[in-house]
């Protein structure tokens, strides 16, 4: 009974593959990320607070959970943030305004990216950083004057999900946290988005229980060769982790971006049976969403959506639907990024073991870019 195997069981299950295994970690590990003690968010948030502008950056996965965080400071009514690609801030930032905040975002705290641009941003201009990190004692948390490190724990497999599942729970904690200290929302409403962020762990619960539906479409997906991944508002960050996750782990070429923009070029490569996979919760740009749908559906495409259980208008033009268990309140809406990004990381991981492929060590890829 190998050493390798006995990290793979977890609950008396073992698995074949330490990203199924980890997949299946994410509602306990995003249950103590929102359990965190409320006094380790202040100091982090009063920073931002006190910062004349604000920057999130990040590498890869972590980029969209950073990307997420975003969207998220905003529809909770917070500052605005600027996201920024740890690779392109040092050449997007030639100067940086004074009492500037960096937010950073990494599962390793190695990313040679990531530390390049915290430390020009902190060295050049001053800069304070708050970094969101998975690894206690990594070089990140070094250079920062804020660190919340997330509760994902050890992550074997090098395409990151428990880890981006926990930077999304405790960047949700955070925007709830400036949303209370601005009074955008009223203390009884802060406490009905909390406990929905808490109800997120069974909704991931109920995900893992039903992941044979998700199994179901990603075979139906897995010998595409182009696939595109379209959503609007928060959920384009989903969008972007779901075609991320297929390229790493499943080979398959993937290419995501805001739905808006497909009659500006991109769907002059619709055909018939063109897959277009759409990123629907009923939020603000759901019913504009449904027009991007047409757009595609009547050229042919064929349209794969992930939707809300209660979902009727994008189900009844889609081919193929995912449903999320969530309520219909603003609540639930609000605070779903991670189960809607969840059920496209367990989709990515079936296609892949589906293909016959090692979903845990994708080739050409560390768990950690330490080079630049
Ligand atoms: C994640 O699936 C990828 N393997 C990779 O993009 C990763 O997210 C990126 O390299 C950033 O790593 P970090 O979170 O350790 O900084």
């Amino acid at each position: 009974y190998s050493m390798e195997a006995a990290q793979k069981v977890l609950d008396g299950k073992s698995y074949k593959w330490f990203m199924h295994k980890e997949l299946h970690e994410v509602p306990r590990k995003i249950k103590e990320q929102i359990m965190m003690p409320q006094e380790d968010l202040d100091s982090f948030v009063k920073t931002i607070l006190e910062a004349e502008r604000i920057f999130i950056t990040a590498a890869g996965t972590a980029f969209y959970a950073a990307l997420a965080g975003k969207f998220l400071i905003s529809n909770f009514g917070g500052p605005y943030v600027e996201a920024i690609l740890c690779s392109e801030f040092i050449d997007t930032l030639p100067n940086m305004p004074e009492n500037s905040v960096v937010i950073a975002v990494s599962q390793s705290g190695e990313t040679a990216d990531t530390i390049e641009a915290i430390r020009y941003a902190r060295e050049k201009h001053g800069a304070k950083i708050c970094s969101i990190v998975n690894v206690v004692g990594s070089s990140l948390t070094r250079y920062s004057d804020e660190v919340i490190i997330t509760t994902a724990g050890l992550e074997i497999a090098v395409a990151s999900q428990k880890a981006y599942c926990t930077q999304v729970s405790a960047l949700t904690l955070i925007a709830l946290r400036i949303a209370e200290l601005k009074e955008t929302y009223s203390v009884e409403e802060i406490k009905k988005f909390r406990d929905a962020l808490l109800k997120t762990v069974d909704i991931a619960e109920n995900i893992l229980i039903e992941e044979g539906k998700i199994r179901e479409i990603g075979e139906k997906i897995s010998n595409e060769t182009n696939i595109y991944f379209l959503a609007r508002g928060i959920s384009t960050s989903a969008a972007l982790e779901g075609a991320l996750k297929l390229k790493e782990i499943a080979y398959i070429h993937t290419e995501a971006y805001a739905a808006g923009e497909s009659k500006h070029g991109p769907i002059a490569l619709i055909e018939e049976g063109f897959p277009c996979i759409f990123i629907a919760p009923p939020d603000a740009t759901y019913s504009r969403l449904i027009g991007n749908i047409m757009e595609m559906k009547s050229r042919g495409a064929k349209i794969i959506s992930v939707v809300a259980d209660f979902d009727e208008n994008v189900t009844e033009i889609s081919d193929y639907t995912i449903r999320i268990p969530i309520e219909n309140n603003k609540y639930a809406i609000a605070t779903s990024i991670v189960p809607f990004v969840l059920t496209l990381q367990l989709m990515a991981y079936f296609v892949s073991d589906f293909k016959g492929l090692d979903p845990d060590k994708p080739k050409n890829l560390a768990k950690s870019v330490t080079v630049k």
